[in-house]
């Protein structure tokens, strides 16, 4: 039975006699240079790839160094670039390019003889390209002329788990913690590895082990030495191991009177601290911190900046070659302040203080994960500030593991967002790679890019079928972030199910349309942060707490509905470039997708859409479980084309997801219409 266990490194049997045939030709034997942690991992996804897909198992022979290239048979040549016949096959500008991390990808032949090279400065990239290669013929692609160039646009590219300690996960829906706190540091379990095989399968190279919410207790002696059997399990697969440093630790910890970061007892017990870390974890990433924010200690409560807190900590992790990625997820819930302004209020003073050992952390949107938000200004804005962008893979905001929304298409949007800050053409991807300054950009540059991870302890480690993708999407996005949603889908759809075309079309076309139908069906033309508000599951656009008031964020009242974000209301628009400003502040140059976020608007005015701003949005809601209606059919028509078990499951699934569009329809369309006091369009009096 198929459980999704083996995710998209399922290595299926390739049954095209002829492909098969090939591939049995050029890959008999295996050839590499000199052993090492990695290159045995790279061999071993090598061997047990190949001989499930061709039923053969590869020999495995050594070349003495420094030896010619030898064309007797047909194989696969692992190599690294400091062996000159190897380097010869290759252009300086080629193998200057990949960097550390990168790979090329040849097949060279000689006479009748043809030889497959994959080729690195180091060992990670040897293992990326084997990962490479395996996805070629994964997708049965020919191997007879690869040219192949690949190097990562970014640095850190790393999943945030917001682990507790107890194993629980904060908005995991996925069961429980991967980390088994009890049996480390004795049991390093088979999975750990196949989380260390997948994420290095697509280029992820960080992980931080607890939830950005943390407890101290991940920086006490005990727990440093599980971490430390983890950090050692990962590091073949080029993982490092990061931990959320929770600031008041050294007065939770060390009984100090105060987390003051400027306060030399505090100086000295993070560098103590950090001293200790590296004893046991060599190859330490840093710290993740979130501080003074939503109740978090921070050196806020000191009166210090988060520039003070943030340098502090890199000073103590600078001299081991540590970062610090510094969150800039603030917000008061303050009667009348607009949330969406509060973060670059806060940070974009600071541009410039920041040690070069410090990361800005932003989410992609100034609130908070939602379905769609204007992208959050602070990308752009920060010109001499390393910036990451963070992600969340996990659906918190998007119907948990129960709806399927691939969010590839979410990460795409984002990334190729333009910011203007330095004329046209400035996109987040640019300002993340830090290429929007040639003049400045140096390789030592810290580029990065985060995702909240979707993995518990489920069988097939995210819940729904269809999360892997987005895990998998993830990791690709931030090797590259100018990658198309659409080839990434493509290739997860047949490495994990099936190549055949009459899956793979289809479903590919559902998955690129799935996320605009949740927002169809929750959040459509700009709305936002309507869920419920204790489980964020659902709608709640009544939602009202202390402090927390769903009103704040849709303003229906008996005018019209939207917030207004232009110089008459919070002109949140002036945190934009002027020429975004100008586009946002115009309802008629906003895009359709967002004039709920940037404008009030009455119930009776003609939108874009040729109808009323109200029978616009009933009419969005409407489509939106229409869509996902159309989908389940879809769904059905693959009926035997893919293994039962997961046919069966997303079946059910898609059913849920039906009716919970429809609860999000009728919740939101009734609460809005005690403001609108309009009746619904004739064509939406589908009841139920
Ligand atoms: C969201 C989420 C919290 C999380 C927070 C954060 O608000 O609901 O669980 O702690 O984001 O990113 O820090």
């Amino acid at each position: 039975a198929e459980n999704g266990y083996n995710l998209w490194l399922r290595y299926l049997p390739i049954e095209n006699v002829q492909l098969r045939q090939a591939y049995q030709r050029q890959l008999s034997s295996i050839a590499i240079y000199k052993h090492s942690p990695t290159i045995d991992a790279a061999l071993k996804e090598l061997i047990n790839g190949i001989n499930q897909m061709i039923g053969k198992v590869p020999n495995i022979s050594s070349i003495p160094g420094g030896a010619a290239i030898n064309f007797k048979t047909n194989r696969l040549v692992l190599a690294k670039l400091d062996q000159p016949a190897i380097a010869a096959q290759f252009s300086t500008v080629e193998r200057r390019q990949i960097g550390q991390e990168g790979y090329l990808i040849k097949t060279i032949r000689q006479n009748r003889v043809q030889q497959i090279l994959i080729a690195a400065n180091t060992d990670i990239g040897l293992l990326y390209g084997s990962f490479h290669l395996l996805k070629l013929m994964q997708t049965h692609q020919s191997l007879q002329a690869l040219n192949i160039q690949q190097w990562p646009r970014l640095k850190l590219r790393i999943l945030d788990h917001w682990d507790n300690l107890n194993g629980t996960v904060e908005r995991g829906y996925a069961g429980y913690s991967l980390w088994n706190w009890q049996t480390l540091p004795g049991i390093i379990q088979k999975r750990y590895i196949d989380y260390a095989r997948a994420n290095a399968s697509i280029g992820i190279n960080g992980a931080v082990l607890n939830n950005v919410n943390a407890s101290v207790k991940s920086l006490t002696r005990e727990y440093l030495i599980k971490t430390a059997a983890l950090a050692k399990a990962f590091k073949p697969y080029g993982i490092k191991v990061y931990l959320t440093a929770k600031f008041s630790a050294p007065k939770e910890l060390g009984h100090l009177k105060t987390a003051d970061p400027l306060d030399p007892a505090v100086i000295k017990w993070w560098q103590d601290k950090v001293k200790e870390i590296y004893h046991y974890i060599p190859n330490f990433g840093g710290f993740l911190v979130k501080a003074s924010s939503e109740g978090q200690p921070g050196p806020g409560d000191y009166g210090r900046t988060h520039a003070d807190g943030a340098n502090m900590m890199a000073a103590a992790l600078k001299p081991y070659g540590g970062i610090v990625m510094w969150r800039t997820f603030v917000y008061e819930n303050k009667k009348g302040a607009d949330r969406a302004k509060q973060g670059y209020e806060e940070f974009k003073p600071l541009d410039g203080k920041f040690a070069d050992n410090v990361l800005l952390q932003a989410k992609y949107g100034p609130i908070d994960f939602q379905p769609r938000e204007a992208f959050n200004p602070l990308f752009g804005a920060m010109p001499h500030t390393h910036m990451m962008m963070e992600f969340q893979i996990t659906q918190e905001y998007f119907g948990f593991a129960t709806h399927l929304v691939y969010l590839g298409s979410l990460f795409q949007e984002y990334l190729r967002k333009d910011t203007y800050q330095k004329g046209p053409g400035t996109t987040i991807a640019k300002v993340l790679e830090e290429r929007v300054n040639p003049e400045t950009a140096d390789s030592n540059r810290l580029t990065g890019i985060a995702g909240v991870a979707n993995i518990g302890t489920d069988v097939n480690w995210c819940g729904h079928p269809f999360g892997q993708a987005n895990w998998y999407a993830f990791g690709r996005f931030a090797w590259n972030p100018m990658s198309s949603a659409d080839s990434i889908a493509e290739d997860w759809l047949k490495m994990t199910f099936t190549n055949d075309p009459g899956f793979v079309n289809p479903i590919k076309k559902l998955m690129l349309g799935s996320r605009e139908v949740a927002v169809n069906y929750m959040t459509p033309l700009g709305l936002s942060h309507i869920m419920n508000f204790a489980t964020h599951y659902g709608p709640g656009p009544w939602s009202k707490f202390p402090g927390w008031d769903a009103r704040d964020y849709h303003h229906a009242d008996s005018v019209g509905i939207g917030l207004d974000r232009t110089a008459t209301g919070s002109d949140a628009v002036s945190q934009y470039a002027p020429a975004l400003a100008a586009k946002y502040s115009n309802l008629k140059t906003t895009p359709l997708n967002l004039i709920l976020w940037f404008h009030h608007i009455g119930w009776d005015q003609k939108i874009a859409t040729g109808e009323t701003m109200w029978n616009s949005l009933v009419h969005y809601y409407y489509k939106g479980v229409k869509q996902v209606a159309a989908m389940q059919q879809i769904w059905q028509s693959m009926k035997g084309k893919i293994d039962e078990d997961r046919f069966n499951y997303v079946t059910q699934l898609l059913k849920q997801q039906h009716l919970e569009a429809k609860w999000w329809r009728n919740g939101c369309v009734l609460y809005f219409q005690q403001y609108s006091k309009r009746p619904l369009p004739k064509d939406c009096k589908e009841p139920g």
